[in-house]
């Protein structure tokens, strides 16, 4: 398939990029480094409409979901289409408030602009036609050296079992999924 990932130049959408060019996919990438910006909606999502897949994976403002909406249109009832979106964990509690904390601003407007993707995902998705959305929501991903890494998941075992749980069976569909770190593999 040709698919694009925004974000290819790092962490999970280098990851994403790698393992899936290993498996024979061509891939479309949309970063800054390689003259790109998620900002330019229009013009990225011209960019993506040859696709077959799109894993909507850079974040910036509401980005994503402007994104998600101008290649649903350009994709709307086209067999074969697929769509990923990157949201986060930290949809499923709100954040921590405090009256002095900046870094809580900033993490709070993270959490709404992530909320307007799984909420716009939800409603292209109720439409039940193509293209096929699915949510995913990564909890800690060692994409960062300058992050204290001790209780994440190595970028490339985490995209690994991404891609292998949504490909592994024939006529599964996943919509929404969490996958995170945990410290032992559930012995099964
Ligand atoms: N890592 C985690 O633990 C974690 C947890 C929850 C959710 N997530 C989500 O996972 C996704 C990827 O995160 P990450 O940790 O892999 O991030 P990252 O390591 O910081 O990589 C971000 C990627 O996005 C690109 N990018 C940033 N702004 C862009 C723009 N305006 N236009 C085009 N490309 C842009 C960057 O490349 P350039 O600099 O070349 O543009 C880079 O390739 C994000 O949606 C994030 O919210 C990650």
């Amino acid at each position: 398939m040709k698919i694009a990932i925004t974000g290819h130049t790092a962490g999970i959408g280098k990851a994403f990029t790698k393992i899936l060019q290993l498996r024979g996919h061509e891939i479309v990438g949309v970063s800054r480094r390689t003259g790109e910006n998620i900002r330019r909606i229009e013009h990225t999502a011209n960019l993506i409409e040859p696709c077959d897949m799109f894993i909507n994976n850079a974040q910036t403002s509401y980005a994503q979901t402007e994104l998600l909406y101008a290649v649903w249109s350009r994709w709307q009832g086209i067999e074969g289409k697929y769509i990923w979106n990157i949201s986060t964990q930290m949809i499923e509690h709100p954040i921590n408030n405090r009256p002095d904390g900046q870094d809580d601003l900033i993490m709070s407007q993270y959490r709404n602009q992530k909320i307007a993707l799984e909420e716009a995902s939800r409603q292209l998705k109720f439409k039940n036609q193509w293209p096929q959305i699915s949510i995913i929501r990564p909890g800690g991903v060692a994409t960062q050296e300058k992050f204290d890494n001790t209780h994440k998941a190595d970028v490339d075992l985490w995209v690994k079992s991404v891609v292998d749980t949504f490909s592994h069976n024939e006529n599964i569909k996943i919509s929404e999924i969490s996958v995170g770190y945990t410290k032992k593999r559930i012995p099964i």
